[in-house]
């Protein structure tokens, strides 16, 4: 019969995954540790096994990397909301700016120029978070997931949501815990604009009166706005007494512009790298006066209202129904009508080629022609099959490139690169600092 393995063991961290966990070998096989850096010695305790792969925590014991620092987080690494917190910031803007370098090469881009890495926050940053309820035994728990498990972590604050919404965890939980059937609470949504913020509940069954003057009670105390979501995001109502659910706003003060959103749609969570990302994006574009500008999964107009703001003509378009109703609300909003146009298109569907997206007659903002730039901005899985399609046009010029994937970024590079543009400029930007997530912008220009 196989010998069990012993439960804890030391090991030698080899290199970090690219989700923050320390590399080892253990009878040739690997082990991801969290909370171990390269080069140390660790007494690893082994915590789940999955489809062949061991997963461990990590007491560093010898050997301490010079890059460790102490967590700022008495929660990590147990909860799975960040994943570097033992790590110097400088050299997770490395880890970052690293993992996107190996995934060129892998494809054999070349980048003309890199960016410095750019981070402007390390905690009390994140706008926006879905965090787990449990009820076990009289206690509630209200986080993120722990690491390794399903279970929720054991919160009373979280160091990398923004204070207010951290501080609404505590309210929350003894809410909860008071309601008459607090396990039909699955979930809650958070989300803060600038002066205002809001949580959705997700409930799996009715809640009772009082329940919800429980709810009524602590939007009033804590002055948030509180949303029922009895099913999907399609279900979503106001406390009774509330009309109607209202948006969120995030200005973009140097662009003098307000941007509504509702708090389930797409936000970046970063206020302030979601403004020195769009200032490099407008910085890369130049002058984009009277031009016309094609912004790609462009949400509730995070890009496309500066755009206009600096003369731009712009093509919006997006799959999303109500965000685009939402980016042409905030161009009314922002005065800026005349100068956008949004569209709702399922981007990854063909026939979503160049002629259908912008070669509309009759469309004043778009008045036949081509876009002279793109900006991209899709979810993970990349830019889809059209990207090629998109870009053959060769009045375009220029392609602003932002990603959530490293891979992706890579392989749609590849793509770019064998439609003839030259990737002049790449770099990472931290929209979440503490954590392994990787997002990207690069600047293609069509090569001469
Ligand atoms: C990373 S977000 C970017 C949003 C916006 N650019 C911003 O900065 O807030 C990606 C956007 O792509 C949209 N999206 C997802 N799938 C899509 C598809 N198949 N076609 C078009 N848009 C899609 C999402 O609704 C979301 O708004």
């Amino acid at each position: 019969m196989a010998k069990k393995l012993p439960i804890e063991q030391e090991v030698q961290i080899d290199a970090l995954s690219k989700d923050g966990l320390g590399a080892a070998i253990l009878n040739e096989r690997p082990l991801w540790v969290r909370n171990a850096l390269p080069g140390e010695r660790v007494q690893a305790r082994i915590l789940k096994r999955r489809g062949g792969q061991r997963y461990a925590d990590g007491q560093p014991l010898s050997d301490l990397s010079r890059n460790r620092v102490t967590s700022a987080c008495q929660h990590f690494p147990r909860c799975a909301g960040c994943n570097l917190h033992h790590l110097a910031y400088s050299e997770q803007l490395q880890l970052k700016q690293g993992r996107l370098a190996q995934e060129l090469q892998r494809v054999g881009v070349a980048a003309a120029g890199w960016r410095t890495p750019s981070g402007l926050t390390r905690l009390g940053y994140r706008r926006k978070a879905r965090l787990g309820v449990r009820v076990v035994g009289e206690q509630v728990l209200v986080g993120f997931r722990e690491s390794f498990s399903n279970r929720v972590a054991r919160l009373d604050a979280c160091m990398t949501l923004t204070p207010r919404l951290s501080a609404l965890l505590p309210p929350l939980k003894r809410l909860i815990a008071h309601l008459s059937q607090p396990r039909t609470i699955a979930q809650i949504e958070m989300a803060e604009g600038d002066s205002e913020a809001a949580i959705l509940v997700r409930h799996l069954d009715v809640l009772t009166e009082s329940d919800i003057e429980q709810w009524q009670h602590f939007s009033n105390s804590q002055e948030v706005q509180v949303i029922l979501q009895p099913a999907g995001y399609d279900s979503l109502q106001p406390l009774p007494g509330q009309s109607s659910v209202r948006p969120l706003s995030y200005s973009i003060a140097e662009h003098g512009l307000s941007l509504q959103f509702y708090p389930q749609q797409f936000t970046q969570v970063n206020a302030l790298m979601n403004r020195e990302l769009i200032r490099v994006a407008m910085g890369y574009l130049g002058d984009v006066r009277e031009r016309l500008v094609a912004d790609l999964f462009c949400g509730i107009g995070n890009f496309s209202l500066p755009l206009a703001r600096q003369g731009a003509r712009v093509l919006g378009i997006e799959a999303s129904a109500e965000a685009i109703a939402m980016a042409a609300a905030n161009a009314r909003r922002n005065g800026l009508t005349d100068r956008c146009s949004f569209r709702v298109a399922d981007l990854y569907r063909a026939p979503t080629t160049a002629d259908a997206l912008w070669g509309s007659v009759g469309d004043p903002v778009v008045s036949g022609s081509a876009p002279e730039a793109l900006i991209i901005d899709p979810p993970r899985s990349g830019a889809g099959v059209n990207l090629d399609s998109w870009v053959v046009n060769r009045v375009l010029q220029q392609i602003v490139y932002v990603s959530c994937n490293p891979q992706s970024f890579a392989d749609d590079a590849l793509r770019l690169q064998h439609a003839g543009f030259d990737l002049r400029e790449v770099g990472i930007y931290d929209m979440f600092p503490q954590t392994a997530h990787v997002e990207t912008i690069g600047h293609f220009v069509r090569a001469p």
